[in-house]
Parts: C-alpha cells; structure tokens; sequence
C-alpha cells in the first residue's frame, strides 16, 4: 500500500505535493519521491525513509514547476531504497509514473522488455509500467495509457506525467484507490481524499480502468473504452482529520473495514487466477518446492499476541488437512524452555510488524539451531523480513490501531494458503481439490462484507452490554483457538476482564465464575462439535450467564438455546474461522466505544513491541 498524489495548475507545484503526501504517509513511509515538471526538464526527487528525508533532500534540490506528482512508498517489490522509490522513468526521463498496487505478471513484462532492449534500474514491478508507456508511445499519451492497461494484471493507481505533455497529467486505477479533485487553481489526484482536502472538498471517484486528464482549467474523464464521460461531484464535508481515517471514527474501525482488500491483496498474488479457468497456487510464490515439503517432519510457528493466535488456526489447519505435526510456541516462552529442534523441522514465525523482539528472539534461537526459518510478515524490509530464510508476505497495508485486525485475517490467508500447498505436495489433496478450496477463498472479501454491512447489529449488541465487568468466550477445536482472539480484542481495547475457555474444559473449574447475566460469547461454527457446543452452553445458561451465539448460516437449532444469535454468511466449516472473527473485532470496538476507551491507542500498549 502506497500513497500518490498530484498536481497540475498555478502555483508551485512541490509545497503541495509534499503536504498531501504528509497526509498520505500513514500508507506508507519507507521512502517518498516527487517528480515536478517546469516544461523543459522534469526534475526528480526521492529519498529511503520518512518524508522528512525527502524534504531534507529538496533543500539542495530544488523540483520548480507547476505541475508534478508525488508518492510515499510501502515496500512490496523491492527494498526500502532510494532506487525503488518513486516516481519512476523511463530510459529517456520523459515519462515519469508512480504507482500503488501490486502488478502481478510484472516478470513475465520484464522479460519482454528486457528482449526489447529496456534496461531496468530498479527492483520493482512499478518500472515496467513506464517502460511499457515508453516502448507503445507515438506521440498521444492517452492513446499509448490504453495501449498499456489491457497489459497489466494486478492493482493500480497511477499517475502520469508525460515531457511532451506539459499542460496536462494523466491517472487511472484498478482495485487501487483514486480521487481526483478541481479548483480554480488547479487539478488534484490522490490515492486518498485527505491528501486534496486542504484545497478541495469537492472530488470525483475514479471508477475501475476510469483515465483522467488533469488540466489546469479543468478535468476530462473517461472510461475503459476510452469514451469521453462526465463524473458525478462528491462534495466532503468531513475534516481532515476524520478523513484521514477515510471518514470513520477511528483507523481500527478502518482497518476492520479494509479485511475484504487485505483478503484479496494477500490471496491474489499466490494465484494463477484467469477468468474462466480454475484457480490454482502458483508455485513461483510457494516458499517451499515439492520435494522440501514432502521431507517436513514436523512444523513449529513461534509468534506472539494475536499473531499466535492465527498461528493455532494454522495448526489445526496443518494438522487436519496436510498430516503434518504442528507446534505453537509464544515468542517470549520458546527459548527459555530450551526447546529440542527435531531434523526436519520447518519454522514459520508470525509477525506483522516483523520487529517484535519476542518473535526475532526465538527466530534467531531457532536458527542457531540449525532451523530453517520461514516468516509470514506485513512489513517489507522488516527485521524478520530480512533474517528468515524465507518470508511471504501478508498484504494487509499499514495497520495503525494497535489491535491488529487485517493484518490477523490476512495471516490466516497465508496459513491456508501454505496449507493447500502443503496438501498438494503431499498428496493429501488433488489440484481439483485445491481448486475448489482457493474458489471458496476468493468469494471470503465478498463474504466479509456482508458482515460489514451488518454493523448495526453488533453495535446495538455492544450498548446493551458495554458494562459488563466480566465477558467469557467459549469454543471447541479453532472456534477456541478463534475465543482466544475474541477475547484478547475485547480485553486490550475496552479494559473488560475477558477470558477464552475451551468449552469443555469450563466444568473443571471456570464455570463457577458464571453468575446471574455473565457475558458469555459461543462461537460455535464447526459443524461436528455443535451438539457438544450446545450442551455446554446450556450448562452456563441454566447459571444465569446471557448468551451470545456466533453459528452457521441456517442453523436454526441454537435458536431458543441462547439469549442473541448471529449467523455467518453460507462458508465451509474449514474457512468459517475467517469470517468469524470479524464480528468479533467490531463486538470489541463498539464495546470500546461505548466505554469511551482510546480505542487506537489503548492504554499499556504499543503497535510494534521491540522490547523482550
Ligand atoms: C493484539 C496485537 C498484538 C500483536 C503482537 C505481535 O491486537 O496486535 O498481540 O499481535 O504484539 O505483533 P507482531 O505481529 O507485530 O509481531
């Protein structure tokens, strides 16, 4: 996740570039860049590391001009370096882009451009655009942008400034955000509407494969097939700092919001995924070939928090489909135990931020042992990124609320993921299988929606019982390991004494604790430990507890059992522990809320604990 901005009218072009992408820096900040455009030479500007590098920078380094665009990276191709920072050029330095998105065919494209003579400076995918740009050019640059875009597969937003166009720029998305705005000094593009605020509040949405022409009177729209179109006006009459937050309340309700893209960001490049054809895993992004996974003996995920939470859903996973033993280790409990790493053991450490010390301790210890380490992680360049011998990537974006939301749901994309290649491997699953499976993955963003778009519910819920003192939740197989969640949500945001139990273990000891309107939470989604799951909550309910009941779509059994029941959308027993966190996430936010908590910034804590 990156952020772009851009500008084109009277007044000098790099104060405004470089205060919407201060705005924008909370998408990404391993470097920024600018490219401004004065209609003789376009001058570039970028340095590694925060804005304020760049900044430093443009102090020796004047960009003047009217018209230019900008960028604030987050690393995915490519290290956090001044070189594969943006605005990218062409060979020549007369096209100048940046881009946020994921181009996922972009080593087949660089393959061809290198046939073609192109040579490429950088390690991104976003070069291959402009070389793209360059190679088809004759002369119209709107004609060469629809040549290019049927190309390119993957996400995008890009802006693009042309040596030979120096009255206009140009931009166009798919599944990347856009907006555009005007004034009566000028034309705006923005991944992100905080970005323009400052000099208009009323913007224009760019819709998929949408192409805009920034003029300094005016803005020309048009749509995939290059047909001139009008745009509707969106007035914003948010501040800029709700807008920051995209209009909601707070960045974790945000981050909660944002799971369907981090599900499809997470999934899409680990699949050959072509219309009309059967998805399947594409091996060139499997960390591991056929034959090291068939020598696996055992797996140990170390990770911490919320992290190792989606590693036990990952265990169950493994350990059901694939046949593979699975351990789980905390981060800050694995070496004290001077734990015995068998041969053959495959490590795979959880991280998103991937600089808890925790976790890059028992890395290292694991290491040292001899392991092959294998880490799952939100951050490019990161400290695990960089010591585990193997990383694949989670692409949830930035996530700033402390509690972590779309980073957890996209690890679990990864589990699943390494899962079914796992299952291939061994022959415990056919490519149909896998299929049928990667099928069902793609349809949870749209699936996560519905549970969005049902907040309502959950807020209603959350007024009703904000002032519990005590909130118990209970599940069997990974609806426990998913209470675990639930329950760490709930208490590190909202400060209510919460605890996850393992529905069957309640009896021997815990459910002396349920009293007259205790909150009990039962995630009960797997179909084969339901009847045990409703004996269990009747125990707590005949103690007086108010039951909550999470379960599959049509199950109607629960119904006169429990005091409240929520249903998922229709989902496989397998997949179901990814959509049912999110329900969840928001009970513990409106609970939060309703309390009057920090919900960002929670009291105790901090996003990135790189103390042991
Ligand atoms: C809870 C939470 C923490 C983190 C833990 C590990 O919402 O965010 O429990 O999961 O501190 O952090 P990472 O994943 O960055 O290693």
């Amino acid at each position: 996740m990156c952020g772009i901005v851009g500008y084109i009218g009277s007044r000098p072009a790099t104060p405004i570039l470089l205060s919407g992408l201060a705005r924008l820096e909370y998408r990404g900040y391993d470097s920024a860049g600018i490219a401004v455009y004065d209609g003789e030479k376009i001058e570039i500007c970028k340095a590694k590391g925060r804005l304020q590098n760049l900044r430093e920078r443009l102090e020796g380094h004047p960009c003047e001009g009217t018209m230019g665009i900008g960028h604030t990276r987050w690393a995915t191709h490519g290290e956090p370096s001044d070189i594969n920072s943006h605005p990218h050029t062409d060979m020549k330095g007369e096209i100048a882009i940046i881009h946020n998105g994921i181009i996922e065919n972009y080593l087949q494209l660089k393959e061809w451009l290198l046939e073609q003579g192109c040579r490429f400076v950088s390690e991104t995918d976003t070069e291959v655009i402009v070389h793209l740009l360059n190679h088809y050019y004759e002369g119209d640059i709107l004609k060469t942008i629809y040549k290019v875009l049927p190309l390119l597969r993957g996400s995008f937003a890009l802006g693009i400034l042309c040596k030979n166009e120096p009255d206009a720029l140009y931009c166009t998305r798919k599944d990347s955000p856009l907006v555009v705005g005007a004034t009566d000094h000028g034309s705006f593009m923005a991944s992100d509407i905080p970005a323009i605020l400052e000099y208009s509040r009323d913007v224009y949405l760019m819709d998929d494969l949408d192409v805009a022409v920034l003029r300094r009177d005016g803005i020309q729209f048009y749509n995939a097939f290059a047909d001139p179109i009008e745009k509707e006006v969106m007035h914003i009459d948010w501040t800029i700092k709700t807008a920051e937050k995209g209009g909601y309340e707070h960045f974790m309700l945000k981050e909660i919001h944002e799971q369907p893209t981090a599900l499809r960001d997470t999934l899409l490049p680990l699949i050959n995924h072509q219309e009309g054809e059967a998805p399947s895993l594409r091996e060139d992004m499997m960390p591991l070939g056929a034959d090291e996974v068939r020598k696996i003996e055992h797996i140990s995920i170390l990770a911490c928090g919320t992290a190792s939470h989606a590693g036990l859903i990952g265990k169950a996973m493994i350990e059901k489909y694939a046949r593979i033993p699975v351990d789980v280790d905390i981060g800050s409990e694995y070496r004290y135990r001077d734990p015995i790493v068998q041969p053959n053991t495959l490590f795979i450490v959880i991280s998103q931020s991937g600089e808890t010390a925790d976790t890059i301790a028992a890395l290292r210890d694991a290491q040292q042992k001899g392991a092959t380490v294998l880490a799952i992680t939100n951050v490019v360049g990161s400290t695990i990124s960089r010591e585990a011998d193997k990383v694949i990537y989670t692409w949830a974006g930035p996530e700033i609320a402390v509690a972590s939301t779309k980073a957890y749901i996209s690890q679990l994309m990864v589990l699943y993921v390494l899962m079914l290649d796992f299952c291939l491997k061994r022959g415990k699953m056919d490519a149909a299988q896998v299929s049928g499976i990667l099928g069902e993955l793609l349809e949870l963003p749209q699936k996560a929606q519905l549970i969005l778009d049902q907040k309502d519910a959950v807020q209603k819920f959350a007024h009703q019982f904000f002032d519990r003192e005590h909130a118990f939740y209970l599940g069997r197989g990974v609806d426990y390991s998913l209470a675990m969640e639930a329950s760490l949500k709930l208490k590190e945001i909202s400060y209510v004494h919460s605890e996850a139990y393992a529905a069957g273990e309640l009896k021997h000891g815990t459910i002396a604790l349920i009293e007259e309107g205790t909150l009990v939470v039962a995630l009960a989604t797997q179909d084969a430990l339901f009847e045990k799951m409703l004996s269990n909550i009747t125990e707590v309910k005949v103690r007086g507890a108010k039951v909550l009941a999470l379960v599959n779509d049509g199950n109607h059994q629960i119904d006169n059992e429990v005091d409240y029941v929520w249903y998922l959308p229709p989902v496989s027993n397998m997949l179901a522990p990814m959509l049912a966190i999110i329900p969840m996430q928001l009970l513990a936010y409106y609970i939060s809320l309703e309390k009057g908590c920090d919900i960002d910034k929670p009291r105790n804590l901090a996003k990135s604990v790189t103390v042991e």
